[in-house]
């Protein structure tokens, strides 16, 4: 049918079924028959298929929010952090090796040293690793161990036989933390090489990582006891998808439209070459969900909301766009019609652990935040000060100044744009990330009380949203008060 034949109607259409695009500004939750305190709200997660957290916290990949500092602050508290991409790949793989070795029950990658290796080299590689000891080893099998006081007063041209201990304290394969635990105790040292049966080197037990275990025990780990850590990549970089692939748990598509069939073709080549989960995003409708189920075998979290992050501009200029309250709504319908269990995180817009709430409310599994986590100690950003104030660097990944870097200008399609999509600024600073992160965790929990949800399951299906009129949502702040803080800026 040619354009001009079309039916008026069409086009009227589009304003009699408009659809209303609500935000977290928009809605509250209602309160409902509470049967739990917050204290006993359960807030544990699921952020992929296979991958639980236990509280639903992820960072954003931005280069002024996630590296290895803040993966592991937010990891050890339960939650996960996605390294950003706007940097070389080895890079990138270095920052998420650091995450993975930052703790661990047993150390499957263990460097070592052989019998004719020189004291020099020991201490070289015990720098460039910041650890304190090696095992020796000839082939596989375990013959001794050094340590930095073997090491450190002796001269570099002697070899690792002539000052390593012959007499190894191990373990074999198998044995319990406890054991280990107390093996390390009895025998006052700080590392247990663990052996097969025929004695070759399999693992190590730190004496470090049994502390911190005891020290972060809601950490989010994997199965041999590493933090958890996702990484960012873009579907058009498969050699940079790959060796990410051999250390991190989850890979996280970084495209602002993934709803596109170039992008589609891309991830479903990478998908078929890696082996980790791969969250696919950023999309914002039904629809999107609905080709991604349909064409993607593997999809193992949907990363939602489109223009809606606080240095985005996106939707200003482009006027396209999906608030990431909407958007997880659609995206949780396809997801529920296709009985797809795919976990959804809902990204950008958070500003306080009520908007965290409503977007759980609305079917989300997580949420992501950029703004609130880059004002941490942890983020890479600048700190400064303005006024006797302290900010910190915040900045969008489509802003010219991160585009200038130029390793994820293709977030922003292919060939990459050269509009800019995003803002650089500051925002105030926070402290530690744990301050924040109590902070949305108390608030999650008064939320989900108050919605009588006892854990996150309960809040999508119990938990009902109502809209705001404009005069509701100026009467949900404080109002007709003067606040000390309003009056100080008068005086
Ligand atoms: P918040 O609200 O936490 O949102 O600052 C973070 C999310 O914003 C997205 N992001 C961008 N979106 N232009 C955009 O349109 C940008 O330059 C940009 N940088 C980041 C991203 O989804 C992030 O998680």
């Amino acid at each position: 049918m040619k354009t001009e034949e079309r039916p008026r109607s069409t086009f009227a259409s589009k304003f009699k079924d408009i659809q209303l695009a609500l935000t977290f500004g928009d809605v509250l939750i209602l309160p409902g028959r509470a049967e739990v305190e917050p204290s006993e709200v359960d807030v544990h997660t699921h952020v992929t298929k296979r991958h639980k957290l236990n509280i639903p916290f992820v960072s954003s990949p931005m280069d002024t929010v996630t590296e290895s500092e803040m993966a592991i602050a937010l990891a050890r508290q339960g939650g996960l952090g996605v390294v950003h991409r706007n940097c070389a790949a080895e890079e990138q793989v270095e920052m998420v090796k650091r995450v993975k070795r930052a703790e661990a029950l047993i150390i499957r990658d263990v460097i070592t040293v052989t019998p004719n290796d020189t004291v020099g080299q020991a201490l070289s590689l015990m720098e460039r690793h910041n650890i304190s000891g090696l095992p020796v080893v000839e082939g596989s099998k375990l013959v001794g161990i050094v340590t930095g006081r073997d090491v450190r007063f002796a001269q570099a041209t002697l070899l690792v036989k002539q000052v390593m201990t012959n007499e190894v304290v191990k373990a074999e394969e198998g044995t319990s933390l406890e054991e280990a635990q107390s093996l390390l105790r009895d025998h006052k040292i700080e590392k247990l090489p663990i052996v097969s049966k025929a004695g070759e080197l399999s693992g190590l037990i730190t004496f470090k990582d049994i502390l911190l275990r005891g020290k972060y025990p809601d950490a989010a780990r994997d199965e041999n006891g590493h933090l958890l850590c996702a990484a960012a990549v873009s579907p058009f970089d498969l050699e940079r998808a790959k060796k990410l692939d051999e250390f991190a748990d989850i890979l996280v598509t970084d495209v602002s439209h993934f709803h596109n069939v170039n992008v589609f073709k891309a991830t479903k080549k990478l998908m078929a070459e890696v082996s980790a989960e791969v969250i696919v995003g950023n999309i914002g409708t039904y629809q999107a969900a609905e080709d991604a189920i349909a064409e993607l075998e593997r999809v193992g979290g949907f990363r939602v909301g489109i223009g809606s992050g606080s240095i985005c501009t996106t939707a200003e200029v482009t006027k396209a766009g999906s608030p990431t309250l909407f958007a997880t709504a659609q995206v949780s319908d396809a997801v529920a019609k296709y009985g797809a269990n795919i976990p959804i995180i809902a990204d950008g817009g958070i500003r306080t652990p009520g908007d965290a709430a409503i977007a759980l409310t609305a079917g989300a599994s997580a949420v992501m935040a950029g703004n609130l986590f880059a004002r941490c100690r942890e983020s890479p950003g600048t700190l400064i000060t303005i006024g006797g104030r302290y900010y910190k660097q915040y900045r969008g990944m489509g802003s010219p100044t991160a585009r200038a870097k130029r390793y994820s200008l293709d977030r922003y399609s292919m060939p990459s744009k050269g509009v800019p999509e995003g803002v650089e600024g500051w925002v105030p600073y926070k402290g530690e990330v744990n301050i924040v992160l109590d902070e949305l965790v108390s608030g999650l929990r008064a939320s989900m009380g108050y919605a009588g949800a006892k854990n996150i399951e309960e809040l999508w299906h119990k938990a009902t949203l109502a809209a705001l009129s404009p005069s509701g949502a100026e009467e949900a702040g404080p109002h007709d008060i003067l606040l000390p803080s309003e009056t100080q800026e008068r005086v």
